[in-house]
């Protein structure tokens, strides 16, 4: 599927001299045609790269096509990301990497961010003890320690092939320094940020224009694309040191923030092993915490595994009782019991027994809703040993997989941009429960498990995922959307396993959604025929309409091995390959 988004015709020229002004001019009017065109949906024979921008899907095209491997491409679209997509795309954030190698083999790497050092429990409350609107979303304070940098450097050390890392950040300074022509939906969301960007930033930036973005402007990021040669000349030191650490500690001190210089040099990024589990004959790799991303979505998948739900049929009544009775419970334990591992003892082991899986489902009624304030978390003897937003899915021509999802959290995150160095940074703290029961931006609660302490991991639902059937590789998936994101990975893969589809019309398929709490099923709207929403009433469910959830990159490896890429139509993603 093709969309020709737009022809840009403006021959204004801006540029009376070359040198002085560029410095000062953060966006100018394309000066010739220029066709942006998207694709959501593309095949190839050897290699793939489904990203959330057309620039980044073909700066990974490129490094695949130069002899990198699917890590490498990776890092490559991530550092293309953090310039074409700065709503998500990242340095001043944090995610997970699935990897599957070539020959089999399975690994992960975390680098979410993690709470200053200076992060009390209470940091977000007042002294009555209540939660202060938007302290953990907005400004200097919800910024989470950065973990981009480190995670890129510490993949390509362990499985780049292209040694040379300058090649593979060279194409985002490009594109910060010269320039790229937005699309309308990029101009509507700059636009919509304005007043925030203007609010938590002092000073100027790419992104703060005094007249509104129009059709025809460019997005110039001098200031990124000199932080991001710092990067490209300094490895891990032009981030995490020197100019660049300077920066970000100054803007800290700016704005009440409290990132120290101690907190940049010690981030440290973690290979964890990743969670593996099965569903009938496919295998499915996904990430342990601090995600809740692979628990949560494995334990869906033991639920409905034994239902006959291709025979219930797509959306039907009985499949999605079944499925919104499974998330209801699935989050309520995620509510309960995840959080970083490294800090409090996630009781991963039980939470995946068969045993304790269906038990969550003893209370399960095909003919009616079971309220969730019935439905509390799970509960079992702690064993005492020891036990885990944007999306990219790569394939390269050696059979590499690698699924990556990584995040500012909100859209443009704190909606802080580094004072000088041009990126925005996080608000990862927003998905710490700041105080028990008390929802976060996704109306996620949580506990004790994910209770703020200095350098702990903020629990995540990002769920970077590869699955294999019978032994070979067969999709490679992931997803934005907060706590959408596990529900939006969980049906497209029912959707092409269960019910048939092709992976295009498995993305594209409307969506619904539960989340324990609230108790409500969301559903995108038009999704539902009145039959469905009547039926889903009828058995006690309250329902509600939403704009889109979640935004899924996925490849299918066909039986003929042909790469079926997709990007999701809600957005601008695009799909290509070779
Ligand atoms: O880690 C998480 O679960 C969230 N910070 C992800 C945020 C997200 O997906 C925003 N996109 N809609």
């Amino acid at each position: 599927m093709s969309k020709l988004l737009y022809f840009s015709k403006f021959q204004i020229v801006l540029f009376l001299t070359i040198s002085f002004s560029v410095l000062f001019v953060n966006c100018q009017q394309a000066t010739q045609t220029e066709k942006v065109e998207i694709i959501q949906s593309a095949t190839g024979k050897k290699a793939m790269v489904v990203s959330a921008h057309h620039l980044a899907t073909k700066v990974g095209n490129d490094i695949l096509r130069k002899g990198g491997n699917a890590i490498d491409a990776t890092i490559a679209v991530q550092y293309a990301l953090a310039v074409v997509y700065p709503r998500a795309g990242n340095i001043g954030g944090g995610g997970f990497m699935v990897i599957r190698s070539k020959d089999g083999k399975y690994d992960s790497i975390d680098y979410r961010e993690k709470a200053p050092k200076a992060s009390t429990k209470d940091m977000y409350l007042d002294s009555l003890g209540n939660v202060i609107p938007g302290l953990s979303r907005n400004g200097h304070l919800a910024v989470g320690v950065p973990g981009t940098v480190e995670g890129m450097f510490e993949v390509h050390k362990k499985y780049g092939q292209l040694k040379d890392f300058k090649q593979l950040i060279q194409p985002a300074i490009d594109l910060a320094a010269n320039g790229f022509l937005l699309t309308p939906l990029e101009i509507e969301r700059l636009n919509r940020f304005k007043a925030d960007f203007q609010k938590y930033n002092k000073s100027d930036n790419a992104f703060i224009k005094n007249t509104p973005w129009i059709e025809g402007d460019r997005l110039v990021q001098e200031e990124l694309a000199h932080t991001l040669s710092l990067i490209r000349d300094k490895g891990r030191a032009g981030f995490y040191e020197g100019e660049t650490a300077d920066k970000i500690v100054a803007e800290m001190k700016a704005g009440n923030g409290i990132i120290t210089h101690d907190d940049l040099t010690s981030y440290n990024a973690k290979w964890r092993a990743p969670l593996v589990g099965d569903y009938k004959n496919f295998k499915i790799i996904s990430m342990a915490p601090p995600s809740s991303g692979g628990i949560a979505l494995l334990q869906l998948l033991k639920i409905v595994e034994d239902y006959p739900l291709s025979e219930y049929g797509f959306q039907s009544k009985k499949a999605m009782h079944l499925m919104i009775e499974a998330e209801r419970r699935v989050y309520s334990d995620r509510a309960k019991h995840l959080g970083d591992n490294d800090f409090y003892k996630v009781p991963q082991d039980s939470l995946l027994d068969k045993v304790y899986i269906k038990e969550r489902m003893s209370d399960f009624n095909p003919q009616k809703a079971t309220p969730s304030d019935l439905v509390a978390a799970g509960s079992f003897a702690i064993p005492m040993e020891s036990f885990e937003t944007t999306h990219t899915s790569v394939i390269d021509v050696d059979g590499n997989a690698v699924s990556t999802t990584t995040t500012l959290n909100s859209n443009f995150g704190s909606k802080v941009v580094v004072t000088d160095a041009g990126f925005f940074l996080n608000n990862e703290m927003d998905d710490f429960s700041a105080k028990p029961g008390v929802p976060n931006q996704f109306g996620l609660v949580g506990n004790e498990a994910n209770a703020i302490e200095p350098e702990k991991r903020m629990l995540s639902s990002m769920t970077p995922t590869i699955v294999e059937k019978d032994g070979e590789l067969f999709m490679v998936l992931g997803s934005p959307g907060g706590s959408t994101i596990i529900t939006a990975v969980f049906q497209v893969f029912l959707n092409v396993v269960e019910f048939g589809m092709p992976l295009d019309d498995a993305l594209f398929a409307k969506r619904f959604h539960h989340q324990w709490l609230p108790d409500v099923v969301m559903y995108e709207n038009g999704g539902l025929t009145e039959a469905s929403k009547q039926s889903l009433k009828e058995l006690g469910h309250s329902i509600k309409d939403v704009k889109y959830m979640a935004l899924v990159k996925a490849i299918h490896v066909k039986p003929d091995g042909e790469l079926h890429g997709v990007g999701d139509n809600r957005s601008e993603d695009h799909a290509a390959g070779y």
